[in-house]
């Protein structure tokens, strides 16, 4: 889960402002009421036989006003991590998952010199207060996914649309990945207890909407090596341009991940779209008449079990552990979920017979949420949430893939799972 997504009243964020301001479908308002009900949902994790939980601190929440500290919110985060640890649920903790404080973004954002150092003072509290308690750190969620729609597409804050802003804020993002690297190891090493350090990388499957055109494959070829290979590496050597150093026969030696955290969702047919810089990236064809295309999520993306292999063995070649962060489907129908679970693990079972190291599987979400400018309608919950009086209850799905986790193996599913 992510705090924005779920919380509800994270009235000093960007997010939130975006949302007053009337640019999306609806706003998160109350969303899932997590901030007040985390005890009771993380009971339903533990009821599900979860082991593990994936959450992310909310840096406005933390701080409200440029160097301003609330520190009832920094204790709220230490109980929701007492609690999960109560519940023997490993947290998983995302230090920066889309959203910013509103003084942030006002100030520039991540295009303004100082943006490292102000999320550097931030990443400080969080390990100072959470410290030993936590092992798993993701630094960024998606940083491609949030760079493109905040600063190219412009359906998220900042709502920019500039291919150069676009690559300034992606640079400095890894460099406050490689700044936060280093604080939470210098933090915490010392202490006896080593953490691990990732990102979690979106990744789609591409393929030309054409493949007998060379330049569909070309367009496929321009986005799998960027959006796929070249932010994997950059994050991993901090360097945004690892091959080019390379090239150049500058070794870097360091590497700035202990472990990749994989999203995946979907695969892409990729069309050629011009040789103008931003359309080498070629643009997504239509599924509705392309007939390899496979049932697609009530969102329109197509559902394509054997991407999370492929993705699994290319992010294998880096030699980094994986956890799947992020693997899920918005459906009304959750017979469709079921399906989803047990076609994706199996998936999973496959590149770790293959010799694959995944760390875990987190289910996308425990709860249904809010997703960011699509609003509430997409359901992407193990456990459905009534938005008008907060009650949940258990999707079939959930028993399914509880059935799993309790058994340590796969089992087969109907569909129906009860
Ligand atoms: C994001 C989540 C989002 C999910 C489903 C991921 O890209 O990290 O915040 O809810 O996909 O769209």
């Amino acid at each position: 889960m992510s705090a924005h997504q779920v919380e509800g009243e994270n009235a000093y964020s960007d997010w939130w402002a975006w949302e007053q301001a009337g640019h999306v479908k609806g706003r998160s308002g109350l969303a899932c009421d997590h901030y007040r009900r985390f005890r009771e949902d993380f009971d339903l994790a533990k009821q599900l036989h979860h082991n593990a939980h994936r959450l992310s601190i909310e840096w406005s929440r933390i701080e409200p006003q440029p160097g301003r500290w609330d520190e009832e919110a920094i204790a709220h985060y230490q109980e929701v991590i007492a609690a999960l640890r109560e519940r023997h649920l490993e947290p998983i903790v995302t230090l920066f998952h889309f959203t910013s404080p509103k003084w942030f973004s006002e100030r520039g954002g991540w295009q303004q010199p100082k943006a490292t150092e102000q999320f550097g003072h931030y990443v400080e509290r969080v390990v100072e207060a959470l410290g030993s308690s936590v092992r798993y750190w993701i630094t960024f969620n998606e940083p491609a996914i949030y760079v493109y729609q905040g600063y190219v597409a412009g359906v998220w804050p900042p709502g920019q649309r500039s291919w150069p802003a676009a690559f300034r804020v992606l640079e400095r993002l890894l460099h406050a990945h490689t700044m936060a690297y280093h604080l939470i190891h210098a933090r915490l090493d010392s202490q006896g207890f080593v953490p691990l350090v990732g990102f979690a990388k979106h990744m789609v499957v591409f393929t030309p909407c054409n493949p007998r055109s060379r330049k569909d494959r070309l367009a496929t070829w321009v986005r799998q090596s960027y959006f796929n290979s070249a932010i994997a590496e950059s994050f991993e050597r901090g360097h945004l341009l690892p091959r080019l150093q390379h090239l150049l026969r500058r070794s870097i030696h360091r590497r700035y991940l202990d472990f990749i955290g994989l999203n995946y969702y979907t695969r892409d047919f990729v069309h050629f779209k011009g040789w103008t810089w931003g359309k080498l990236f070629g643009e997504v064809c239509s599924l509705t008449h392309h007939p390899d295309a496979g049932v697609r999520n009530s969102l329109g993306w197509e559902v394509y079990p054997q991407g999370i292999y492929q993705c699994l063995k290319q992010l294998a070649r880096t030699g980094l552990p994986v956890l799947v962060t992020e693997n899920g489907i918005c459906t009304n129908d959750d017979g469709q979920r079921t399906r989803f679970i047990q076609d994706h693990l199996a998936e999973v079972a496959r590149a770790m017979s293959e010799g694959v190291p995944v760390l875990g599987y987190l289910y996308w979400s425990l709860l249904d949420n809010y997703e960011w400018h699509e609003g509430f309608v997409p359901r992407f919950g193990l456990v459905e949430v009534d938005y008008a009086t907060q009650r949940r209850r258990m999707r079939p799905s959930a028993r399914y893939l509880a059935s799993i986790a309790k058994a340590g193996q796969l089992v087969p599913g109907n569909g129906t799972a009860e």
